[in-house]
């Protein structure tokens, strides 16, 4: 089997890291930063005092983000950039600050609205503004993927673009940062780890590093997201889910997610639920549709990660996602006829095709009448 690793960014990992923002910005002579931020942290004060706590070397902020963020957003970002001549960025926040970060970081450099490049196949250019990126999540691995996921609300479209100009240059990951994420992103963002660890394991690029990697990732999950989705403030659960966070974005940005990702697309799109929850209610679903893939070879993850079998521990994915109030089935929304086509064909995004097993349009139709 042959195989290649890359992993470019650089990690600092601790509580209390967040300080470490100037002192790396000085390291790498970065100069005029930008503060590109989640909206929560305008509104609870931390965004100013990082303003002012790095005055001299950030000179703005940029925090109109929403969840899923849409491409006028990145555009938006980049005219800001463009308009004060910022050298660098700095992210503050989950996967939707980090991954308009990242587009507007790149596009700035160019005269093109990011729409160009998202879902056409037109290849990014790489020249990208350096980034720090400091996820308020344990959840996407944002800061250490060449990924960012973007949507176009009026196109009806939501896709990732791939880039390695996307490699943030540093990831600050401050554990702390994520005590404040409430119960239900807790349980949906670690839920979401779960995902990128099992889909970079049984992805059909799957390698020995990334599967090492995976490994760890879940039997983190596995002992402490409960403690976390439970307790915001027990320290050992919220940083010990920080680690697998940024492990599990180490364990899939190579191999790629898979069909739980490539089905999570249509149901944040159409029905608003967010990102790792709509990952999360098909992870134990295509796990019993993979047990056989490979030489059973997720077979032996799960038994190292002490279940008898994938079926035992599918069973327990359901279970833990019932434990974090997180949903199983799609019966609330009533969906008719036409919608469950609608999903299996918006599900047939480019992510199905790394799945080991191939997914038919019946097996996803299949799926979706499962959940009603
Ligand atoms: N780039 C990648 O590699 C990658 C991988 C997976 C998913 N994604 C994308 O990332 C996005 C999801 O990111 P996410 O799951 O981190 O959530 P998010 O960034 O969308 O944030 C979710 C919610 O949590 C809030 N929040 C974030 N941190 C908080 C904190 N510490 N305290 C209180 N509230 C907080 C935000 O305000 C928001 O309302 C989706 O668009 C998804 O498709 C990207
Ligand atoms: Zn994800």
């Amino acid at each position: 089997m042959d195989w290649e690793y890359l992993q470019p960014v650089t990690i600092r990992f601790g509580n209390g890291t967040i300080k470490d923002i100037r002192m790396t910005a000085e390291e790498y002579g970065y100069q005029n930063g930008l503060l590109v931020c989640d909206s929560f942290f305008l509104q609870n004060g931390l965004a100013e005092t990082i303003l002012s706590e790095n005055e001299g070397i950030l000179t703005g902020i940029y925090g109109d983000i929403s969840p899923n963020p849409d491409v006028t957003e990145v555009d938006a970002c980049a005219d800001m950039i463009r308009k004060n001549k910022h050298g660098f960025l700095v992210a503050l926040g989950g996967g939707s600050s980090m991954d308009c970060a990242k587009a507007a970081g790149s596009i700035c450099l160019t005269n093109d609205s990011i729409r160009k490049y998202h879902g056409t196949g037109e290849t990014m250019p790489m020249e990208h503004l350096p980034l720090i990126a400091v996820p308020t999540t344990a959840g996407t691995g944002s800061e250490v993927t060449c990924v960012s996921v973007l949507t176009d609300h009026e196109n009806g479209k939501k896709s990732p673009i791939v880039s390695n100009g996307f490699y943030p240059s540093i990831a600050i990951i401050d554990p702390e940062l994520t005590y404040s994420m409430p119960p239900k992103v807790t349980a949906s963002t670690g839920i979401d780890v779960l995902c990128h660890a099992l889909e970079g394991y049984w992805s059909v690029g799957h390698q020995p590093v990334c599967d090492a990697l995976a490994f760890h990732a879940c039997q983190l999950v596995f002992r402490y997201l409960k403690r976390a989705y439970l307790n915001g403030e027990d320290r050992e659960a919220r940083e010990k889910m920080a680690e697998a966070s940024v492990i599990a974005g180490m364990a899939f940005t190579l191999p790629k997610t898979t069909a739980s990702h490539a089905c999570s697309f249509p149901l944040t799109n159409l029905y608003h639920i967010p990102h790792g929850e709509a990952c999360g209610l098909t992870i134990d679903y295509f796990a019993r549709i993979n047990a056989e893939a490979e030489n059973k070879r997720l077979e032996k993850m799960a038994v190292k990660l002490g279940f008898s079998d994938v079926e035992e521990m599918a069973d327990a994915i359901h279970d833990l996602k019932e434990d974090l109030g997180l949903r199983n089935d799609l019966k609330d929304l009533n969906l008719a006829e036409e919608q469950v086509k609608e999903l299996v064909q918006i599900s047939r995004h480019p992510n199905l095709y790394n799945n080991p097993v191939d997914i038919t349009d019946e097996m996803l139709y299949e799926m979706y009448e499962s959940f009603l």
